[in-house]
């Protein structure tokens, strides 16, 4: 087991509902929830691997695999969807140089796509972490991300 996740797990007394607080601080601190990360607080939660990973799989904060460091959402709900939000991913999926859903080699990006910010009146919009950048064109793409290289 890794020095981190062992860290982790070792400073926790094992209670009933302390799960989701331990899943959380793995996420936290590791970037993701790893297989190893599973097995090991199975065992010291004395719950079975499938327990464990069905409670985290529930909730959509938890990720399986490694993650960028940063995340961007490309919204394609209606209003977006009309004012050109699928040409502005295919932008920013040609700039990063992978599809939705994936994360960049180098663990820099995650590109996601969702179907509404609540904020219409400013699309297209596309959300870098937590900054909204409003009536987005495919030529300012390039100059947002290469804020966060
Ligand atoms: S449809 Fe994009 S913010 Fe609502």
């Amino acid at each position: 087991m890794s020095g981190k996740l062992a860290e982790i797990l070792n400073i926790h007394k094992w209670e009933k509902g302390t799960l989701i607080f331990i899943l959380q601080k793995v996420q936290r601190e590791l970037g993701y929830i790893s297989e190893e990360a599973i097995s090991e607080i199975a065992k010291r939660a004395r719950i079975s691997i499938s327990e464990v990973f069905g409670v985290a799989s529930f909730y959509s904060q938890f990720h399986f695999t490694p993650r960028g460091k940063h995340t961007v959402k490309v919204c394609l709900g209606t209003s977006c969807h009309v004012q050109g939000g699928p040409r502005i991913l295919e932008a920013v999926e040609r700039e990063l140089g992978i599809k939705a859903g994936e994360t960049t080699k180098d663990y820099k990006f995650n590109l996601e796509t969702v179907a509404c910010f609540g904020c219409c009146a400013l699309s297209p919009v596309i959300v870098v972490d937590k900054t909204v950048y409003s009536r987005m064109t495919t030529k300012r793409v390039k100059e947002i991300l290469r804020l966060y290289q």
